[in-house]
């Protein structure tokens, strides 16, 4: 098991990174770069190339010019074969992957390992899905002597902007339904993460993915991911981020009406019925909020528990928030790893202060660590946050950091009013052992995944995507293909 600790990733031994356009590795047009830190101690990870406008002319031409060209002729099998040898390499170099997400972006070794099994099968699953799509006959019950059935195309040039969240994670989902439909990417990473995208580029070339199929353009969001959201030739964005930058790609989706998939944010409630097994929900409504330091789009920050067990569940999650390992991502035993930059650490300390000031009872974190270890991270106490009223910006906002709100709640109906008084709807968790409730719930819940008695479960043969703000169309199982298929009709008439 490869360790880096103390020694340089294999992939940063050589610093000044080049970006994949048409199959070669390239540098910027303007010869411009930008750095990229570990955000556990500020070091310097490696120089990327600072794409504009005129490279996503470049990367979106080269798409173009694979999506026409060579990959259009790989039959459905062909596609498949490179899909499993792709998923094959993703999973003999995981390690190496895991390792590079937990330098650039901050995660605990131990979360970004962990998501293998379940990221490798999600790439041989698509790769099952390239041989299996199916139009339709229709009965045509209007017209006689014809013969009408539906074809599926690829949608042609799909650009994917990612968070620095889990890019890994992004990388596996955005590109297994490009290559399951035969559609090309160019893909433009998080600035504060853009390494992990790179190196699994360089693997799908390896596993024999064509040159243009596969583009990656690290550049910032307001130059090179407008230019993408913006481009006339780019016939859709599948965008995972924040609610402003979503509204922006609508809008500059409207030149060319390009497809766009929105996988935003959430504010999503767990709620915690007091005929619950009282240990597993509080463990799990604490990981819920606390995993990968809260900077997951479905953390359940909003925790509904039922008053009878209110004040036990509150003392439960605190033992587990205080004996969380916060610590850089690198050592094995860290739980939670530092927030990815200065701004977003700012950005939830200001939502503790905000809590404060409204109000709320802090019964444990909010604070930053100030020790020698840990002083030149962006570390954040797990935080939980009681007395905390719906209307407060803590209970409304998505935070994006490891800061729980817990509410008492009395009945059912109550809660899931609350519940679903949100602008977001991605997430919702329920603990309860009454099947009735579950399945009310599961119904009446404004959400795009309802997990009960479990929370976060993910699975390659499940949808996952949200409501609301939280955005339109699904990632994950069967549904994502015809996110990236068109539908075309055919008409024979026979006489
Ligand atoms: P962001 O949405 O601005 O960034 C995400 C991606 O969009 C990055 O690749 C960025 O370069 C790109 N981008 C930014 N502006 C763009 C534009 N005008 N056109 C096209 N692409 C653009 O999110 P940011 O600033 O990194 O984080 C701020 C907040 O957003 C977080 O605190 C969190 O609340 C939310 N967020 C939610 C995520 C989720 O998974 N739902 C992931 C990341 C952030
Ligand atoms: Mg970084």
């Amino acid at each position: 098991m490869m360790d880096i600790r103390g020694q340089t990733h294999p992939f940063l031994h050589a610093p000044d990174k080049r970006m994949l356009i048409g199959g070669d590795w390239v540098d910027a047009l303007s010869g411009r770069r930008f750095e990229t830190r570990n955000p556990a101690d500020g070091s310097l990870l490696a120089r990327v190339p600072e794409g504009d406008q005129h490279d996503v002319d470049r990367a979106v031409r080269a798409a173009r010019a694979a999506f026409e060209g060579p990959w259009r002729r790989f039959r459905p099998d062909e596609r498949q074969a490179v899909m499993l040898k792709f998923a094959d390499l993703l999973d003999a170099h995981w390690d190496e992957l895991a390792w590079l997400d937990t330098l650039d972006m901050g995660a605990p070794i131990r979360h970004t390992r962990g998501s293998r099994r379940h990221l490798v099968g999600l790439m041989r699953f698509f790769a099952g899905q390239a041989t299996a799509l199916y139009g339709q006959t229709a009965s045509t019950s209007m017209n006689g002597d014809m013969f009408a059935a539906t074809l599926k195309e690829p949608v042609g040039v799909v650009a994917s902007i990612i968070p620095w969240n889990g890019p890994l994670w992004a990388m596996v989902f955005k590109t297994a339904p490009v290559l399951a439909t035969g559609c090309t990417l160019v893909l433009k990473p998080a600035e504060d993460a853009p390494l992990t995208p790179l190196r699994v580029a360089e693997l799908a070339l390896e596993a024999g993915v064509p040159p243009g199929v596969i583009n990656v353009l690290t550049g910032f969001g307001r130059t090179a991911g407008a230019a993408l959201a913006a481009h006339p030739d780019v016939d859709k964005v599948s965008f995972t981020g924040s609610v402003a930058t979503g509204q922006d790609i609508v809008r500059a989706s409207a030149g060319n009406l390009k497809k766009v998939s929105l996988e935003l944010g959430g504010k999503s409630p767990h709620i915690l019925f007091d005929d619950a097994d009282i240990g597993q929900a509080a463990a799990a409504a604490a990981y819920g909020v606390f995993a990968n330091a809260g900077q997951i789009c479905t953390a359940g920050t909003r925790v509904y528990v039922q008053r009878a067990i209110h004040d036990e569940v509150v003392e439960r999650m605190a033992d587990i928030a205080t004996s969380l390992r916060v610590g850089p991502g690198c050592d094995p035993d860290s739980d939670i790893g530092p927030l990815v930059s200065a701004r977003q650490m700012e950005r939830v300390l200001g939502y503790v202060d905000s809590a404060l000031e409204q109000g709320a009872r802090l019964t444990c974190g909010g604070h930053r660590y100030q020790d020698p270890e840990r002083d030149k991270g962006h570390f954040v106490a797990p935080t939980i946050f009681t007395d905390v009223r719906d209307d407060m910006r803590i209970a409304c906002e998505e935070i994006f950091g490891p800061v729980a709100s817990v509410m008492p709640f009395d009945t059912l109906d109550e809660v899931v009013g609350r519940a679903n008084d949100s602008p977001f709807g991605l997430g919702a968790g329920v603990w309860t052992r009454d099947l009735g409730r579950a399945h009310a719930l599961a119904r009446r819940l404004h959400a795009g995944s309802v997990w009960i008695n479990c929370y976060n479960q993910m699975d390659p043969s499940m949808p996952f995507g949200g409501v609301k703000l939280s955005g339109y169309g699904r990632e994950s199982g069967v549904q994502q293909l015809d996110e990236y298929l068109h539908v075309k009709g055919v008409w024979i008439q026979h006489d």
